[in-house]
């Protein structure tokens, strides 16, 4: 597969030193700051993990490469068996496609020229699976279709609760067999994204919430196959409802995300173990007051993510440590007894609230094993949102 990697990098825009000569420790000097540290046994075990979760559940793995945006968890995914990929934006898809990623579903509904436009290669290589929860987003693909003489497959995007986007179990039927008979279009079954699942309060609010995701799924397949529609796929599933999903719900697909690097939203939403979190930021601390050590990762490398329990995050190894400010380039803390003693020049790894917008802002991320630097990892569609 090809991969962007073979495109150097602007030296002046990536933490570590074009000539450092890997394993290096995580204070040598070839490594700046802020960077984002990947632990790759880590890493490893959660792709390993949830391909086996999605093996005894009986439903094919297809991983949502927004939270890693990475050729080389790509790769690390489709290899532990996952079927393809789910992105969420023509760009995303595009640099999926353009490293070999022959199956891609993009969940997101693709509205304007611009983007219908760079579609194209896609139609037309047979790699992409749209999504649409509307007539007018539907018409657009089938005039595209018709303009290629091809056939697009498409899923009908179902709302199980989170009210974002997607029609009613109810209206399912109606609304499919209206774009199944759009020119050029096969709708091929559903999906949903149960993200509202990260509201609730405890455990059994979230097997509650994939309960009820798996019984409106039911309930949008029925509409469908009433209306003589073929219902091949039911795509659902994120890292935290998966585990209370399987093949016996009638559910054939998950698109999990954020479990390859885990955070603390996963953490708290008993998705994982603390030991299961793969990346953290390493920082330094650049300026130190009584209880107060400042470091150079603020809100355009943490971003602004914020939970209750865990403030805009936690230092790694450091649980009575938090955040007292975030600006845009600091990140104050305050400190606990113990870490009284970090000095100006420490650094610190801080653990994210939410992975996936941290990706986002890197070019370039870290493979770490044992404690020691190992590997560069590109992240090779950062900030393709459009
Ligand atoms: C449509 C869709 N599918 C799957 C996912 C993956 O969810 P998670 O990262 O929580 O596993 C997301 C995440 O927001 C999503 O929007």
């Amino acid at each position: 597969m090809g991969t962007s990697t073979d495109v150097p990098l602007d030296p002046s825009l990536v933490a570590l030193a074009a000539t450092a000569s890997l394993p290096i420790d995580l204070n040598d000097e070839a490594l700046d700051t802020p960077a984002i540290l990947v632990d790759l046994d880590i890493l490893d075990a959660n792709i390993e993990g949830m391909a086996g979760v999605a093996r005894r559940a009986g439903v094919a793995l297809r991983p949502h490469a927004k939270s890693h945006k990475s050729f080389y968890v790509a790769d690390k995914q489709l290899a532990a068996g996952a079927v393809g990929l789910c992105v969420a934006t023509v760009g995303e898809a595009e640099a999926m496609w353009q490293h070999g990623v022959g199956d891609i579903l993009l969940a997101y509904s693709v509205v304007g020229e611009r983007k219908l436009e760079r579609l194209r290669p896609l139609v037309d290589a047979e790699v992409v699976t749209l999504v649409t929860d509307s007539i007018e987003v539907a018409e657009g693909y089938s005039r595209l279709a018709r303009l290629m003489n091809r056939r697009i497959p498409v899923l009908l995007e179902i709302d199980t609760g989170m009210h974002r986007v997607g029609v009613s179990p109810e209206d399912a039927g109606a609304v499919g067999a209206t774009i199944a008979a759009l020119p050029g279009l096969e709708v091929r079954g559903i999906l949903t994204h149960a993200g509202h699942a990260h509201d609730a309060t405890d455990q059994l609010g979230i097997a509650l919430v994939a309960r009820q995701e798996a019984r409106e799924m039911q309930a949008a397949r029925e509409g469908l196959e009433a209306q003589g529609i073929e219902v091949s796929v039911v795509s659902a599933g994120s890292t935290i409802t998966t585990p209370y999903l399987s093949a016996a719900d009638g559910i054939t697909e998950v698109r999990p995300g954020t479990y390859v690097y885990n955070d603390l939203r996963t953490l708290s939403c008993f998705a994982c173990t603390p030991d299961q979190i793969a990346a953290t930021m390493l920082a330094t601390v650049v300026s130190r007051g009584p209880g107060r050590a400042t470091i150079n990762a603020g809100s355009k490398s943490i971003t602004t993510s914020r939970m209750t329990d865990y403030g805009f995050g936690r230092l790694l190894g450091s649980p009575g440590t938090s955040f007292s400010r975030l600006s845009e380039e600091h990140g104050v803390l305050s400190l606990a007894p113990e870490d009284e003693e970090l000095r100006v020049g420490d650094r610190v790894r801080v653990l994210p609230i939410h992975i996936c917008v941290w990706m986002d802002l890197q070019r370039e991320i870290y493979g770490i094993r044992e404690g020691r630097v190992v590997e560069r990892i590109r992240v090779d569609a950062m900030r393709r949102s459009l």
